[in-house]
């Protein structure tokens, strides 16, 4: 059996896609290594962060409820991710644990893969100001677009738009701002597990331009459905989650010399499978 290299630590983990994904792409390179989802409640974050250290490990993958309290336990954290405010990649290099964001870059990849080259200039609306439009607002905003982001409790907009220098979007502004859209980015959970429920309300989408949402199960969210009845085009969140994978296992193997870049079209192959949608 290969020694486990990478990990997800998460609460819950058991649903998780990434060791699917991961193990592929590690498959694929013909690296003799694994990458395993451990049930990390909060109260043993820091002592399986400690542990990393010294275990041969090459690193970890935070994820909910651990991406913002990961900080302080990391003897670095770039600053992406100090900017963010959230850490979803651990590296250990030299037993010192670096801390990542490869969420917003991977969000960014999937919306290049989908076709869009560039978002310079774009009008972008966020809807949600929650942990996941904090990374992706932020790689927006440094990709040069002009983003606005609307939540359900306003203030909470109001904060994020703040820190990130965005603009928040009230409710009586909604229907315009999503009309003028160029790309609109589902990141609340409206829509998760629940095909009949979209972040908006009935008959309102852009007049033109891209829609993505980062919810990935269904695959199909109604949003995207609506979205795609509309002649409009779409992004599904399985993009996103592939390639922050991707450069996640990039960093990894580059801090242990390993050559090698990961197969993005692997681990959404492998992702999918899991999914039940192969
Ligand atoms: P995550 O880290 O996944 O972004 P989060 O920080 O709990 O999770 O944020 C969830 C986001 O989904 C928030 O923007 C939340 O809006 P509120 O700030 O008003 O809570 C949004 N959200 C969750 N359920 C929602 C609903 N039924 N309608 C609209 N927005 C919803």
């Amino acid at each position: 059996m290969s020694a486990t290299r990478a990990y997800l630590f998460a609460h819950p983990a058991k649903h998780s896609l990434s060791p699917a994904m991961h193990n592929a792409a590690l498959h694929a390179l013909g690296i003799d290594a694994r990458y395993e989802a451990r049930e990390v409640s909060p109260k043993i974050l820091g002592s399986a962060l400690e542990g990393l250290r010294t275990s041969g490990a090459w690193g970890a993958n935070l994820s909910i409820p651990h991406k913002e309290h990961a900080l302080e336990w990391l003897d670095h954290v770039d600053d992406a991710a100090r900017a963010i405010g959230a850490v979803n990649t651990v590296v250990v290099r030299d037993a010192a644990l670096h801390g990542f964001n490869t969420d917003g870059l991977g969000f960014m990849r999937s919306l290049e893969q989908a076709g869009l080259m560039s978002v310079a200039g774009l009008e972008v609306l966020l809807l949600g100001a929650g942990g996941a439009a904090r990374g992706v607002g932020y790689a927006l905003r440094a990709a040069g677009a002009r983003v606005a982001i609307w939540n359900r409790t306003y203030a909470r907009a109001v904060q994020l738009a703040a820190e990130l220098e965005l603009e928040a979007v009230s409710d009586a502004n909604l229907q315009s701002k999503v009309r003028a859209a160029q790309l609109l980015v589902n990141t609340t959970a409206v829509g998760l597990e629940d095909t009949r429920s979209s972040p908006l309300p009935d008959g309102l989408l852009p007049d033109d331009g891209w829609v993505c949402d980062i919810v990935y199960r269904p695959l199909e969210t109604k949003l995207l459905r609506d979205a795609a009845q509309a002649g409009l085009q779409t992004i599904d969140g399985l993009g996103m989650l592939v390639h922050q994978g991707a450069l996640a296992l990039e960093k990894w193997l580059g801090a242990q010399g390993i050559a090698g870049k990961p197969d993005a079209s692997v681990m959404r192959a492998a992702a999918l499978e899991r999914l039940g949608k192969a």
